[in-house]
């Protein structure tokens, strides 16, 4: 077998005990650990000024060997905050208000695709598998084609792909899909993802495309989470987190702080849940992890401006002076202990108003206790719910939903919770970081396969 080559926006240091909050890191470090060999190529992230060709850095560890490559400041503004997070993201999760489109950008997006196309080139071998890692990189495998490369080319978005009603608002929406094509598979998360992507493509005469989109989901490693979570359960931070609840019970949510992920209508929620259940006053709290995330970009720095002030205001006004109803931290917190963070919570709280997979509710998942589980609630406009049908289903919207969904998480029998973990915990198993990637090249090879046949 070949080489399998990644590449993705995101590199994770080798070096560093902790991956990058984000799904995608987290996923392919999982599924990697299966490959013979493999390199995974993209930004280091690193801004640095240069002219002409970056300079490529090369480290090895374990069987990945990582190439990684700088960008200038003016292309990480144009190509990484700008088209891809101001324009791209804010359109896949369907919020076309919030696109801020120019034309400088979108060729800062294309130059910086250049870019790693030619620096990837020198690195390729006969035989390798090349895989391609979300929105950022739409157009890499043209790139690569135009520079005489015919290795099997794969994609996967990470992030969802929005209706052709939706997507036509971008102005380069006719070049992004015509590049497309170029790919021998392109894998989605959903099959409504699946769905839009051939929409699309049929609607701007791309046909040949349509029978290489894929729905392929994305999952963890589940029994590698379970024994960090059991691990951390023993350590001091997890020691520490139940000796301040006082046997009370504990919501979790864990977000990268996006305005994807619903936090402002997930604070509200919670709200309601203390005004319409006020049982749960001075008993419940609600601890949310949410790591700052792209704080250069104007909306990001907004929100999370309004979700100090949400917050604020909720604690001001239900607190006592022994018990505070939401903690909030900004920072990230290692893996190892969230597992256990995840494994002491009665109750996790995952509630993206879109969201491509979210990894966060499968974690919550492989980490619980069999014996005594905690419930999940999730929105069901996550990539999860279709898969994860036995959480308590809520619309992230619905400031009542999700005070009635906390309500009965909070008071469900264990029999129930068990019932419910059991069927979850069975889907998480079933398909994982290992599967999504297997299932996703061996279809690659048979595309591969065709097209020479
Ligand atoms: P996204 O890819 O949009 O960030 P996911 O839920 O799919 O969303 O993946 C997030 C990943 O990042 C999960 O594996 C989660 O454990 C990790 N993560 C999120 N927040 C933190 C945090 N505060 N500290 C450490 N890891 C985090
Ligand atoms: O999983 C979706 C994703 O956008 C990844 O592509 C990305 O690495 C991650 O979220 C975190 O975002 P960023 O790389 O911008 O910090």
């Amino acid at each position: 077998m070949g080489r399998l080559v990644i590449v993705s926006n995101r590199v994770p240091d080798p070096r560093e005990r902790d991956q990058p909050a984000g799904g995608l890191a987290v996923a392919l470090a999982d599924a990697l650990r299966d490959e013979e060999s493999s390199l995974w190529f993209g930004w280091s992230g690193q801004q640095v000024d240069f002219e002409g060709d970056p300079e490529v850095a090369v480290d090895s560890h374990h069987k990945v060997t990582y190439a990684t490559i700088p960008l200038t400041p003016a292309q990480h503004r144009g190509y990484y905050q700008r088209f891809s997070n101001g324009i791209l993201w804010p359109l896949c999760h369907y919020r076309l208000g919030l696109m801020n489109y120019t034309k400088s950008d979108w060729e800062s997006y294309q130059d910086v695709n250049t870019m790693f196309a030619r620096a990837l080139l020198p690195l390729l071998e006969p035989g390798d598998t090349i895989w391609i890692q979300d929105y950022h990189l739409f157009p890499l495998a043209q790139m690569l084609r135009d520079l005489g490369v015919t290795a099997p080319i794969g994609f996967f978005l990470h992030i969802p792909f929005p209706p052709w009603s939706l997507f036509r608002a971008l102005p380069p929406a006719d070049a992004l899909l015509r590049d497309m094509v170029a790919y021998d598979l392109i894998g989605v998360q959903t099959d409504e993802d699946a769905e839009n992507l051939k929409e699309c493509l049929r609607i701007e005469g791309l046909d040949e495309g349509v029978s290489r989109v894929m729905a392929c989901p994305i999952g963890i490693d589940p029994v590698k989470f379970g024994e960090e979570a059991r691990a951390a359960w023993d350590g001091e931070e997890v020691a520490r987190l139940r000796d301040s609840m006082h046997a009370e019970p504990l919501i979790i949510g864990v977000d990268r702080l996006d305005y994807s992920k619903g936090l402002e209508e997930r604070f509200l929620g919670y709200e309601r849940l203390l005004t319409r259940y006020p049982e749960h006053r001075g008993h419940v709290t609600y601890l949310q992890v949410a790591p700052v995330s792209r704080g250069e970009v104007e909306e990001y720095r907004l929100l999370r401006r309004q979700l100090d002030e949400t917050i604020g205001r909720i604690n001001g006004a239900f607190a006592e002076f022994d018990w505070t109803p939401i903690r909030y931290l900004t920072r990230p917190v290692p893996r190892t202990v969230l597992a256990g963070f995840y494994r002491l919570a009665d109750v996790a709280l995952v509630t993206p108003l879109r969201d491509g997979m979210n990894l966060v509710a499968k974690e919550y998942i492989a980490a619980q206790d069999p014996e005594n589980p905690g419930a999940l609630v999730l929105s069901h406009l996550a990539g999860a719910a279709p898969e994860l049908t036995e959480a308590l289903l809520v619309n992230p919207h619905d400031a009542d939903a999700i005070a009635d969904a906390l309500h009965q998480a909070l008071t469900m029998d264990k029999a129930a919770r068990k019932r419910r973990w059991k069927l979850l915990d069975a889907e998480v198993r079933s398909t994982t970081a290992g599967t999504w990637s297997r299932d996703f090249l061996t279809a690659l090879h048979d595309a591969g396969k065709a097209k020479t046949a």
